[in-house]
């Protein structure tokens, strides 16, 4: 199958890139590099250096001709969005709009989305959530990713583009960014081993739902099968809060760094966590990395990336 990966150069995208090359797809990937790492490129996958607003790129879509999109491009940080929603909307509903155009008019079979099961919920009714409960988004991120799957529903019903939304819990794992305010495990990682003072936002008794990388990677390749369509939540149903993801982080990296603490942010909520009996029912799919063994592994990736 000819794949469109979007952010193909990203901390997921590229792992997706990976498996899907493995199965022998044939893989492009367009992506504007803004946080993702060109070292992160598969080689096999072929690559086109740009903004997914950028009006140039129905041009790559009616040359390559692709069966399907699988659209991990985004801007991903909650404080950017709440910061400045229009920065983050002309990413992630102008920039994904140009995609799904572009799709409908080369004829894309169906779209997968990264949606998120951590932002989407906003204070959840329900732990964990379920897909059919209310979306109450509590940032400008979280409602593009709302606004999203409307639109895919739409391209859906009116001009026959199937979709799968995978709305992801907390991801993490090996080539996560660190540098920026997104990703609490790769970030803390990163400062433990270089000896900088990480700091948790709030009391750290917020809770989050951690999903391992090459399980959201197997979601990925399962939302490609022709009978897999509309939303799913991927994540693990167990809650963490980020005291423990520190103190954890702290055994593994060995650091003697103390606990600060600092203020709240906006935009995000106390609680999240996801169920993934959905995707389980249909599909067979469930986590299958436990949050220890997960966060070891993430430690050892960067131990190694950070000495390179
Ligand atoms: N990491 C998580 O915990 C998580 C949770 C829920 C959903 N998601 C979603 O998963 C997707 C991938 O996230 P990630 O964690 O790998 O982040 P990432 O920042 O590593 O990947 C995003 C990729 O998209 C690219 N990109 C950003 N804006 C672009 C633009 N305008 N044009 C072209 N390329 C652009 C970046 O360069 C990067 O390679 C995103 O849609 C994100 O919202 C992530």
């Amino acid at each position: 199958m000819k794949i469109l990966v979007t952010g193909g150069a990203g901390f997921i995208g590229s792992h997706i890139v990976d498996k899907y090359v493995e199965l022998g797809n044939d893989v492009v990937v367009i992506d504007n590099l803004s946080t993702g790492r060109i070292q992160n490129l598969n080689p096999k996958a072929k690559f086109y250096q740009m903004d997914i607003a950028d009006e140039k790129i129905i041009e790559i879509f009616a040359r390559e001709k692709f069966d399907i999109v699988n659209h991990q491009a985004a801007q991903i940080d909650v404080r950017i969005s709440v910061n400045d929603p229009t920065f983050d909307a002309k990413t992630n509903i102008i920039g994904s709009l140009n995609v799904y155009e572009s799709a409908k008019k080369t004829g894309v079979k169906k779209i997968i989305f990264a949606s998120s099961g951590g932002a989407i919920y906003g204070e959840q009714v329900n732990f964990p959530a379920i897909e059919t409960d209310p979306t109450e988004p509590l940032s400008p991120y979280g409602i593009t990713k709302l606004v999203n799957e409307k639109y895919l529903n739409y391209y859906r019903l009116v001009h026959n583009i199937d979709f799968v939304a995978l709305r992801y819990a907390n991801v993490y794992g090996p080539r996560q960014n660190f540098m920026g305010e997104a990703g609490v495990v790769a970030i803390f990682i990163y400062k433990m081993l270089t000896n900088a003072q990480p700091i948790i936002n709030g009391d750290g008794f917020n809770t989050r739902d951690y999903i391992y990388i090459s399980d959201v990677v197997e979601a990925n390749v399962i939302a490609l099968k022709e009978n897999c369509s509309g939303i799913f939540n991927i994540g693990t149903g167990i809650e963490h809060n980020v005291n423990y993801v520190f103190n954890k982080l702290k055994e593994l990296t060995g650091s003697n760094c103390s606990e600060l603490h600092g203020e709240p942010k906006a935009g995000e909520q106390r609680r999240s966590v996801i169920s993934y009996q959905k995707i389980q029912n249909a599909f067979g799919w469930i986590p299958k990395v436990d949050f220890e063994t997960g966060l070891a592994m993430t430690v050892e990736y960067f131990k190694k990336f950070i000495l390179e």
